[in-house]
Parts: C-alpha cells; structure tokens; sequence
C-alpha cells in the first residue's frame, strides 16, 4: 500500500499495475488474517467517547472489511462509506446487505482531493485507514475534517505498521533472513510511506492526540495465513521482485512453487507477525470548534 496518490488504486507492493480484482483480494486476506487489530482499534475509540456515535465515516473504504466490522460495533449508527472507486463501492453494498445492515449504509463516490464531501455531512467518527496518505494535500483534508467532525468527534488515522511477517529467520530454503531482506527492500524502496500523523493532525487542530501500535501476532497461524502469504509474496514477485538478486528470487519461486516441501503451500511454520498504527484525535477540549 505504497502509491502516490495518482496511481493508487493499481499499486500495492509492487508499484506495478494490479487488477482491482487482484488488489481486492489482497485487503480481503489481509483484514481476514490480520482483522483482529479492527476490534483493538474500535475498542481505543469507543473508550474514548462518552456517547454512541450517530454518523460513522469509512473514508477510503476498500472493500470494506472494517466498514462491515465499524457497522456491527456500532449498530446504531448510520455508516457513510467514502471512496473514489465505484468497483470498491458496489462491494460494500452487496456485503451490508448480506449481513443486513443496507439501511444503515451510504455509500459516497468522492475524491478525497476534490475537497470534503457534502454528503459526508457532520460525521461523529471518522476511520481513515491507509487512506489518508493517498490525498494530496493531506494538511488541507486534516483541516476539513477538524471543520466537519462534530464537536465531540473522534478521528481515528490509521496505517499499516510495516509489512507482514510470515516466516521464521531461517525459512529453510538458501541463506536465512529471506523476509528481513524483503522487508528491506520494501522499505527502501518506500513501501507504505506516510507520515506520522501526530504533527499534522496537531496542526489542523486537534488536541488529545494518541498514537498507538495495535499488533497482531497470534500463536497460531489464523486460517487463511497460508493463502494470505502465497497472495502477498505471489504480488510481491510479480513487482518488486525483479530487484532481487537471483539467490532471492530462487527462495521466493520455491516458496511459491507447489512441489517444494517447504513451500508457503505447504509449511506449518508460518507465524504471523502484523500491525497497524492508530492515531486517535479529537477537537480540542474546550469544544466549541466550530467558529
Ligand atoms: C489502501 S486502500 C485502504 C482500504 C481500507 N480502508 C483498508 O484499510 O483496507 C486505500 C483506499 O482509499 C481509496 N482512495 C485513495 N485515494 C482516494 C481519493 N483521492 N479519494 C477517495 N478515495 C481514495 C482507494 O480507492 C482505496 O479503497
């Protein structure tokens, strides 16, 4: 989830073109593998506020796996799913109504770029997960936001807390340490870039800001790791992987391949190792925000 802003629905690990379909399957994995820092994550904002919120906004909400999940722990609330892709839109329709909450959901097509969007109207939570560091003038959208969150609002930021971790230091096949030299690589090359948010959300406004580091980080590996972890490395080769010197590359084919013994198909080994930042902000205390 590293883009810049102009080509961000097709590049994930890879800066390479991804079908939606691909990339879609990623966040799916992901958020069914890794999705238990949604519950820490909905826990810190309800023990932050005093009241249930009425309007909750899912800015960027992919496919909605944490719209559904912001839904169920909020079942009061109307939900506003925001996004500029009409392809992720129509996915957080069909999922409310096969868990039956359509009436509580709304979905807006809006560029977060092109300025707050009117629909999204005075929001009492706002979730923007790996989604504000799409916008290109985030200071501008922070500003916004602060304008448009009610005076009790909360904003929740949230961004991946680098990348997911699958296997043991010696994963067996050539020279140990394949996933820190992948980890290396991402991060070199900018992978999930963004900032900590802490200063421009202090500087649009907001007080009571909190940064916290949600990891998830099973004993045993959730079902669907090993899927998860073949999608990831499978994205991964097709991308970044022709920087990989030819000893790395050969680990990676192995661990993708099907016949090998240790194969990501294959091995029990696999841990998960993930995490996602959360800065919670709010304005500030002596309310009445809205001059
Ligand atoms: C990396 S995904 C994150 C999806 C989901 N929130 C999650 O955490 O898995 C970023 C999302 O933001 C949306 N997005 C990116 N730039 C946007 C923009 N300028 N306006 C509206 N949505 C945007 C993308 O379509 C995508 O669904």
């Amino acid at each position: 989830m590293n883009e810049g802003h102009h080509n961000h629905h097709s590049q994930h690990v890879s800066g390479e073109s991804t079908p939606m379909t691909a990339l879609a399957r990623i966040f799916d994995l992901d958020a069914a593998v890794t999705g238990a820092y949604l519950d820490d994550a909905i826990d810190l904002i309800r023990a932050a506020r005093s009241h249930e919120p009425a309007v909750v906004v899912d800015l960027g909400a992919g496919t909605g796996s944490a719209t559904t999940r912001l839904a169920a722990r909020f079942p009061s609330a109307t939900i506003v799913a925001v996004d500029n892709s009409p392809t992720f839109a129509d996915q957080v329709v069909r999922r409310a109504a096969t868990d039956g909450w359509s009436s509580r959901l709304t979905t807006v097509a809006a560029d977060l770029d092109d300025g707050w969007p009117v629909a999204v109207g005075t929001p009492d939570v706002v979730w923007a997960s790996s989604s504000m560091h799409h916008a290109a003038d985030p200071a501008r959208l922070l500003r916004e936001m602060y304008a448009r969150l009610a005076d009790d609002g909360t904003l929740a930021v949230l961004e991946i807390e680098g990348p997911p971790r699958f296997l043991p230091a010696d994963q067996g096949i050539g020279t140990p340490g394949f996933e820190d030299r992948i980890v290396d690589l991402l991060t070199r090359s900018g992978w999930n870039t963004h900032p900590d948010w802490t200063v421009p959300l202090t500087e649009a406004g907001f007080g009571r800001v909190t940064r916290t580091s949600i990891r998830v980080e099973p004993a045993t590996a959730p079902p669907g790791t090993a899927e998860y972890a073949v999608e990831w490395y499978a994205h991964l080769r097709d991308g970044i992987g022709r920087e990989l010197p030819g000893t790395d590359r050969a680990i990676l084919d192995q661990l993708l391949s099907h016949d090998h013994p240790q194969s990501l198909h294959a091995r029990p080994d696999l841990r998960l190792r993930a995490g996602r930042l959360l800065w919670l902000a709010q304005p500030n205390a002596e309310g009445a925000h809205h001059v």
